[in-house]
């Protein structure tokens, strides 16, 4: 109840004029986004890197309302390409396509995607799609099947969500042409008509399709590359110990070299675990998140757990 009750605070409007002008918020907020500036979030980028870590950072932002608003999302990922380019920093990039004006208009949003993706192959980026709620799936794939066939096919990948029914046949589809999938359990409310509505069958279905990635991947010999700027086709993005050790436990089983899968985790979560795996020489990339955007973004963190609630209300009850 409190977690749905968050998720439709993650996108309502008003909350976000309140919240984000409250600086406590914005200082609590610290603790999984990387900075409200680019500046801010690769300093952040480059700690990670020293301690063994792969990075992707994402520009918060969703759904833009103009195709102007969406023209300059996608002005802000180049920039964010030249600004790697410009300090030497190997790292991945994610975006959502609302961002870049899916919901405004389709074929604005392939224009900015292949903007994007040209850029992206001439420094050598890697960029990956995150998946958003249910209404876009559809256009989501179709938009990423169209964008590899321009000849994109090593500088992007996907993401799926376990909890949805279709995910699996999603994923048979995408493996069959060997693309890059990030497979994680889904932050968005969804209909059971449509979603597993247990826990317990999103996780039977998290690992349902994390053997299928692992299969792919030992057929396929795809490795992450050695700068961890190119993850290999499985990224099991989890903070769930359960799953992650039930990956590295199959992909031990078939054989598959630790560098071909990697695990991915958010910023400021779990980093105990971060390290450990780091420390077992697994390949592991957090997933950065900066800009002044970060409203929804927290809140979800916020929901996935009552304990960051409760963190983030004892602190405000403390100042006040
Ligand atoms: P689960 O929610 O079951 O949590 C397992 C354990 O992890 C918890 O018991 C707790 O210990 C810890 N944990 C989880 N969330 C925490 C939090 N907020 N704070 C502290 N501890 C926490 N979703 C999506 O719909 N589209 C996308 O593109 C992406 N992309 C993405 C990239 C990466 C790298 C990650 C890690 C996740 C995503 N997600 C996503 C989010 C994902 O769908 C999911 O909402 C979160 O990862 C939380 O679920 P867990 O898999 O961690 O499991």
């Amino acid at each position: 109840m409190l977690k749905l009750f968050l998720i439709y605070l993650s996108q309502a409007d008003w909350a976000r004029q309140i919240v984000q002008r409250w600086s406590f918020a914005k200082r609590t907020a610290a603790r999984f986004v990387a900075g409200e500036t680019l500046d801010e979030a690769v300093a952040v980028v480059k700690k990670l890197h020293q301690r063994g870590i792969a990075t992707t950072l994402d520009h918060l932002g969703e759904n833009v309302i103009s195709k102007e608003d969406a023209f300059q999302a996608a002005d802000e990922v180049l920039d964010i390409i030249s600004k790697l380019k410009q300090e030497g920093v190997r790292s991945g990039i994610s975006i959502k396509l609302s961002q870049i004006g899916l919901v405004l208009d389709r074929e604005v949003c392939q224009n900015n995607l292949i903007r994007i993706l040209e850029s992206a192959r001439e420094n050598e980026i890697f960029i990956r799609i995150d998946m958003e709620d249910s209404s876009l799936t559809d256009a989501t794939l179709e938009i990423f099947y169209a964008a590899r066939k321009n000849g994109f096919e090593n500088y992007t990948g996907i993401v799926i969500q376990s909890s949805l029914y279709r995910s699996i046949q999603d994923v048979k589809n995408l493996l069959a042409e060997q693309c890059k999938i990030r497979i994680c359990k889904g932050a968005y409310k969804e209909h059971r008509s449509i979603a597993y509505p247990q826990k317990k069958s999103v996780d039977e279905n998290f690992d349902r399709i994390t053997d299928l990635l692992i299969e792919q991947s030992k057929a396929a010999g795809s490795l992450v590359s050695a700068d961890g700027g190119f993850p290999p086709i499985p990224a099991i993005a989890t903070h769930d110990q359960d799953r992650i050790e039930y990956a590295l436990e199959y992909a031990r089983k078939i054989g598959l070299d630790k560098t071909g899968l990697e695990i991915q985790m958010l910023y400021g979560i779990r980093e105990d675990l971060q390290e450990d795996l780091v420390n077992r020489e697994y390949p592991v990339r957090v997933y950065v998140p900066y800009g002044k955007e970060w409203y929804p973004y927290f809140v979800r963190r916020l929901a996935e757990r009552p304990a960051n609630l409760w963190f983030f209300l004892t602190n405000l009850v403390r100042l006040n």
